[in-house]
């Protein structure tokens, strides 16, 4: 079943459309990574989809309500996103942060409780910011300031999780660590996931379905090893590349081609083209 699905919906910035007529599915408790060249829309459909963005025609459903007509209350409790090099005010503590994402799980009747601390603590703990949580958000380092706004995200401690490249800035044990903990609340708890990755091998190492976009609709979509082709890439980045099985995990692992320097005997020196099988 489709925790978020969208009917023919189309986004546009003034006269410029981005994505038109979109009909997408997202499966419940299920990891589904967009993909897709830098430009094509991806941000701007995964904001539609938390309707922070109107759309200029059709909808987007959440749990097959349309989601307009929703309080924004209710779609909080539901769905959080991390949007794209979000920014906090000046002085923001990394606690303050956080504390922020619990804001849909109270009211005037239920003040900050033991529940809203325990959600705090554990997406700190989590995201490794435990030490770090008196520190002033615009303070921190790139990859730190990454993973605070994940942990707002994460604190928020919703069915839905839509982020969009969480990966940025982090280094690869941290990029590695916020993967797994997301396919972990997957795993688990069940959670749906949703995000934008631009590393393609790590996308279809973590994804149950990939969702390629390009000129304004869906160019491919499924699981990884269904949908991963040298084509695939040559077409939605325009890159070409080799594919070959991730020696670990079995997944798609896509080599591009391009300049650099080689080290392998039998390559003749033609770095550029040619392919190597190893
Ligand atoms: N607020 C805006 N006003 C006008 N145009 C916009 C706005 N935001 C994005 N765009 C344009 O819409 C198109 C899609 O942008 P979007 O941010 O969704 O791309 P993206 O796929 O997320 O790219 P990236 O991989 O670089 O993050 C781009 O051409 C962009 O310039
Ligand atoms: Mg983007």
């Amino acid at each position: 079943m489709s925790v978020l699905s969208t009917e023919s919906l189309t986004l546009s910035y003034g006269e410029s459309i981005i994505i038109k007529e979109l009909d997408l599915q997202i499966p419940k408790g299920e990891i589904t990574v967009f993909i897709g060249g830098n430009g094509c829309g991806k941000s701007t459909l995964l904001r539609s989809l938390a309707r922070l963005l109107k759309p200029q025609g059709g909808s987007v459903l959440l749990e097959g309500n349309h989601i307009a007509k929703l309080p924004t209350k209710e779609i909080a409790k539901q769905l959080a996103i991390l949007p794209q090099g979000p920014s906090a005010p000046e002085g923001l503590t990394v606690l303050q942060l956080v504390k922020q994402g619990r804001y849909p799980h109270q009211n005037w009747l239920k003040q900050w409780s033991k529940e809203d601390e325990a959600a705090v603590n554990r997406a700190l703990d989590a995201t490794g910011l435990t030490e770090l949580a008196d520190r002033a958000v615009d303070s921190l380092s790139g990859g730190q300031r990454q993973r605070a706004w994940i942990a707002m995200t994460l604190a928020q401690e919703t069915d839905i999780i839509l982020l969009d490249e969480p990966t940025t800035y982090l280094d690869m044990t941290h990029q590695i660590e916020i993967l797994d903990l997301l396919f972990e609340l997957n795993e688990k708890e069940n959670r749906t996931i949703v995000m934008v990755l631009h590393d393609l091998n790590l996308a279809c190492r973590y994804a149950h379905q990939l969702v390629a976009i390009k000129n304004q609709s869906i160019y491919a979509q499924g699981r990884p090893e269904d949908v991963i082709s040298c084509n695939l890439v040559k077409e939605v980045f325009d890159v070409q590349c080799e594919v070959t099985q991730d020696p670990i995990f079995g997944t798609p692992l896509c080599i591009p081609h391009g300049k650099g320097r080689c080290i392998l005997p039998q390559l003749g020196g033609d770095h550029e083209k040619q392919a190597v099988t190893v």
